[in-house]
């Protein structure tokens, strides 16, 4: 470590004595920030400063949750304005109407929204209305597929040696976590993503029992792996041949493809969508959404949904002001973050293949819009969660990433998520992170 991380070293023994692993989530911990993490303080537009005062170009954005960057003036003149009138009222609000009508407006298939306040939550909420319209009970989820840490999606969500894994017809199981019972994930089936013929198979023996298939329209906790052509029409299709309802989890995906999310890019007409993340620019704001016959499926009475902190009312005013400012000009925020995403991959694929160091494997990046992953590997491409598991060296990765931040290029130091662009990143930043990448490499 050549940075000056002293305050943050300091910080992170006390943390230790009174804070699990220092942090509030493991991922941001030494598990993937050795020996220990920047302890951050200020950010702005595409920068961020740590305690002790070192500066990043931020490419993790709060796991994508900052389209517009860090401190945006909108959304700092917005928040200000309203917190000076109260923080939450936990009663139906003006901007929530407002909030509503422009996700409705913007969304492709969707009638009403709900607002919850994390993805997890969103999620467990649509699987119970799934349940609850159809009668059935199972659930079919994909490898490598993460949905939020609720206990009946807990399964096969993490890498795992190959070796673990079993026959691609019938795939293991692998619970997540200890403390979950077997009657949690009884009702949780898992199949193999990207693979037509897999999906067809498990819907032609479990349809009739199966209440919804979730994916992730772009796999996104695996790195960044892209559905090959017509992959998720085929799912939904088959779904609907099923009387399985259909589920994108758009968590990730939502606001960060473009206003229509993975739904328009891929013309998908869910039964059920849910979003997270980028909806609250920083603030936790999730919502569930679909046509009217589906959400009136939580009507009082019928599918349970609360919360005393749904519908955050700053945080609507977050959410509403950023997607004013992206949709602004023909939606030219959603395109910036686009093209910003495309670039830094191929300058980054362009350096990986013109590098010195030592390694055999090749740093590979791949991309979905404005999100973006390096992996090292042999292959050409990764189109799998099994591919990822066998041919990709997280250990690399790792090493890679730790090098990046130590030239003041935040990128994720989690191995198996990914980083994205927002509005605010410049092209002196994408410049930067390319002459990083290309020293990085060749130190490795
Ligand atoms: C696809 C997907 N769904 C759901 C979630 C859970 O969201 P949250 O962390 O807000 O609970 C995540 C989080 O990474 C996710 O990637």
């Amino acid at each position: 470590m050549t940075l000056n991380m002293e305050r943050s070293g300091e910080l992170y023994k006390r943390a230790t004595k009174v804070l699990v692993e220092g942090v509030s989530s493991g991922s941001r911990g030494p598990m993937n920030y050795h020996p220990y993490p920047a302890y951050m303080r200020e950010g702005k537009g595409a920068r961020i400063w740590d305690v002790d005062g070192n500066e990043y170009i931020d490419w993790q954005l709060s796991f994508g949750c900052l389209p517009l960057g860090h401190a945006h003036p909108s959304i700092v003149d917005v928040v200000q304005r309203e917190v000076a009138r109260g923080t939450h009222f936990a009663t139906a609000l003006e901007v929530e109407v407002e909030t509503a009508e422009l996700l409705v407006s913007l969304l492709p298939n969707v009638d009403k929204v709900r607002f919850a306040n994390t993805g997890t939550e969103a999620c467990m909420t649509a699987v119970r209305m799934a349940r609850g319209i159809t009668g059935k009970r199972k659930v079919l989820k994909f490898e490598g597929h993460y949905h939020g840490w609720y206990d009946g999606l807990l399964v096969s969500s993490n890498p795992q040696f190959v070796s673990t894994l079993g026959h691609p017809n019938d795939p293991i199981r692998i619970p997540d976590s200890s403390g979950l019972t077997p009657g949690s994930w009884e009702d949780t089936l898992v199949c193999v993503w990207n693979d037509e013929d897999a999906i067809e198979r498990a819907l032609s023996a479990h349809g009739h029992e199966i209440a919804c298939v979730v994916t992730e329209p772009v796999m996104s906790n695996m790195g960044v792996i892209n559905p090959k052509p017509g992959y998720l029409k085929r799912v939904q299709e088959l779904c609907r041949a099923h009387n399985v309802l259909f589920y994108l989890d758009e968590t990730v995906t939502g606001f960060r493809l473009g206003a229509g999310g993975a739904m328009a890019e891929y013309d998908l007409q869910p039964d059920i969508v849910t979003f997270g993340k980028a909806l609250g620019q920083g603030f936790p704001v999730a919502a569930i959404a679909g046509p009217d016959h589906i959400m009136e499926s939580i009507e009082h009475g019928k599918v349970l949904h609360f919360g005393s902190h749904n519908a955050p009312r700053l945080g609507l005013y977050a959410c509403k002001t950023m997607l004013e400012e992206m949709i602004r000009d023909d939606h030219a925020g959603f395109k910036k973050i686009r093209q910003i995403g495309e670039d830094v991959t191929r300058r980054m694929n362009e350096v990986a293949r013109s590098a010195k160091g030592a390694n055999t494997a090749r740093m590979l990046v791949q991309n979905a819009g404005s999100m973006f992953h390096p992996v090292f590997t042999e292959l050409e491409e990764i189109t799998n969660y099994r591919d990822f598991c066998q041919h990709v060296d997280i250990g690399l990765y790792r090493k890679f990433s730790a090098l990046m931040r130590d030239q003041g290029i935040f990128i994720t130091g989690n191995t198996v998520l990914h980083n994205l662009s927002c509005v605010a990143h410049t092209p002196e930043d994408i410049d930067a992170t390319i002459a990083a990448v290309g020293n990085a490499l060749d130190d490795m």
